[in-house]
């Protein structure tokens, strides 16, 4: 396995492999792998040279705490790689991907400014602005994205089309623990209690989930036992919404196949998580029936 720092290196390296008629896939990080990131790279690697990035990006973090406490696990991180087959690690610093002083950056508008867009100003365009960055490295490529963020993949999909990358983007399902939640770098830094708060997130979507199952449509009640789920349960609930997959817009009256949207703080720890109703397998999130 080859691991990379400077760009132009691991642009060559990628070049190299498409001069031997070879599909070059990518799966873009910040690290601190789990079982949700193996999905990813497992599946990138079954379709290409699989080309991980391992970059903890300054500019999509709003807080400079977040930024200092976001973890960092390289070691473990190379051998998890290195265990699937992984082609090369990409792992520059900061001042390789932002060499310049007053930096410059790509975005796109509409979807970025809804939900996690709003809540965290400006994250969306350090993300586009990194991957504008780390795709032009890359080139022609298959990009492996988690429906995790479902928002991240949907504003990512735009910037692809609207400046025309030569990437296809495949979107992976949540993967989540046992008890429910989706797995995240930032899990670790859940208490016991916080961890038990936390768990409503998925019980919520969970209920949701069943009763679009059972048939139910309508917008505001599907709403309602999204919100009634979460309510008591100790979490800060910054939205819990039922949105258009395409446009991210609420959905109105009768839906067909919307995404509820989580974002909650459980201690100083804030979680994203979503389930898109009639496409996502709801097994593996908490039911009323099953109490698991
Ligand atoms: P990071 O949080 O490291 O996530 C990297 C990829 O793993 C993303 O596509 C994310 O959706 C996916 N992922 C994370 N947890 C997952 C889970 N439980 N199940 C399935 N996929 C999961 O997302 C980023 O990094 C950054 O914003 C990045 C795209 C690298 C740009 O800096």
């Amino acid at each position: 396995m080859h691991i990379l720092h400077h760009p132009v290196e691991f642009a060559q390296h990628c070049n190299s492999i498409r001069a031997l008629a070879q599909a070059v896939t990518f799966v873009p990080t910040m690290g601190a792998l789990h079982r949700g990131h193996a999905e990813l790279i497992g599946q990138a690697c079954a379709r290409g040279r699989c080309m991980v990035s391992i970059f903890v990006n300054p500019t999509q973090f709003n807080s400079i705490q977040d930024l200092q406490r976001y973890p960092t696990t390289l070691d473990a991180d190379r051998s998890l790689c290195e265990r699937l087959g992984v082609d090369a690690i990409f792992t520059p610093d900061a001042e390789a991907l932002y060499p310049f002083p007053s930096p410059g950056h790509v975005s796109v508008t509409g979807l970025d400014s809804l939900w996690e867009g709003a809540h965290r100003p400006g994250h969306f365009q350090g993300v586009t602005t990194v991957l504008a960055k780390l795709f032009h490295l890359v080139g022609p490529c298959t990009a492996f994205f988690g429906r995790k963020d479902f928002q991240q993949w949907r504003v990512v999909q735009r910037m692809v089309d609207e400046f025309f990358f030569p990437v296809a983007l495949e979107a992976v399902p949540c993967v989540r623990d046992l008890d429910g939640l989706a797995l995240s770098s930032r899990n670790h830094r859940l208490t016991e209690r916080n961890r038990q708060q936390a768990q409503a997130i998925p019980r919520a979507l969970g209920a949701v989930a069943q009763a679009y199952t059972l048939g139910e449509r309508r917008a505001d009640e599907l709403r309602r036992t999204l919100s009634s789920t979460l309510e008591g349960s100790g979490l800060s609930v910054e939205y819990a919404a039922l949105v258009d997959p395409a446009t991210l817009v609420p959905a109105q009256s009768q839906v067909d196949q919307p995404v509820a949207l989580v974002a909650a703080t459980a201690g100083s720890v804030r979680l994203i998580d979503n389930c898109w109703l009639g496409v996502d397998d709801a097994s593996g999130l908490v039911t009323l029936a099953t109490g698991h």
